[in-house]
């Protein structure tokens, strides 16, 4: 039995990964900044009981971070698969406009917590584990071809960065890191004209995950949901 570890996993995407993982039987630790209102996933503890740890997540607080990883150490749990998955997107960003504050929040959900996250859980994961980064096409500095979404972009590209640096940093343990985008998809963020349903690119994501190996010749590679690569 496989131990997933998903971050923002009361809503969307995340929520979706839980589903599909708990009724395939693996067991999860689903990350929510507030467990107590994630209803969805305090439900499905019901239904499958002794596969769903809810624990609590700021992905963009360090302390949080520190506090998840003790909780992990001290349920004596170690992980096989992380993904970073908590992400945020602020809408309607006008060029002249954009804020420090806005960068900042960005940066730190989107690229420094994932970064953090996986540096902190080390110790927890097991050999020939797995970590993907849940990244966008946006964060594709190839395929920028117009002013959109400064923040979330900018916060996207280097959390590309970072993957690729993980994968250096856990190639010694033969960890494969991945930067993993999942189509456009319709959830809050996505909107509901997006190409895709949240079961649908999840289910696709699975399969990319699944057939995930370690390569030495590929550290820390960006693909999309179905599996071909995304230009940097
Ligand atoms: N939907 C798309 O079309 C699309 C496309 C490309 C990439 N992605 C990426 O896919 C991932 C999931 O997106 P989604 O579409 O499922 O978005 P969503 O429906 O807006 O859900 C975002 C999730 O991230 C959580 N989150 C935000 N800030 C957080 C923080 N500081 N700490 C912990 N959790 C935090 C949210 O928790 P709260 O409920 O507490 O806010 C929520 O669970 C994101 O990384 C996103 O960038 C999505």
């Amino acid at each position: 039995m496989t131990q997933y570890l998903v971050t923002g996993a009361n809503r969307g995407i995340g929520l979706e990964f839980v589903n599909q993982l708990l009724a395939r039987g693996d067991r999860v630790i689903a990350t929510s900044r507030q467990p107590a209102r994630a209803a969805e996933l305090n439900q499905l503890s019901g239904r499958f009981p002794g596969h769903l740890k809810i624990l609590p997540l700021d992905i963009a607080a360090p302390r949080s971070i520190t506090e998840l990883v003790r909780e992990v150490e001290m349920l004596d749990l170690t992980i096989d698969v992380l993904i970073n998955n908590a992400g945020v997107l602020s809408k309607g960003e006008v060029f002249g406009e954009v804020e420090a504050s806005a960068l900042e929040q960005a940066f730190a959900t989107n690229a420094q917590g994932p970064f953090l996250l996986t540096q902190a859980m080390v110790p927890r994961l097991n050999e020939r584990a797995k970590v993907i980064a849940i990244s966008s096409g946006l964060g594709s500095i190839a395929r920028a071809a117009r002013f959109g979404t400064p923040t979330y972009n900018i916060s996207k590209a280097a959390l590309n960065m970072a993957v690729r640096m993980l994968g250096h940093a856990l190639a010694e343990r033969e960890i494969a890191v991945l930067a993993l985008s999942p189509g456009w998809v319709r959830t809050a963020m996505g909107g509901e004209d997006a190409d895709l349903n949240v079961d649908q690119s999840v289910s696709n994501m699975l399969k990319v995950i699944d057939a995930l190996n370690f390569d030495a010749d590929a550290i820390g590679q960006f693909l999309g949901n179905t599996g071909d690569p995304v230009p940097w």
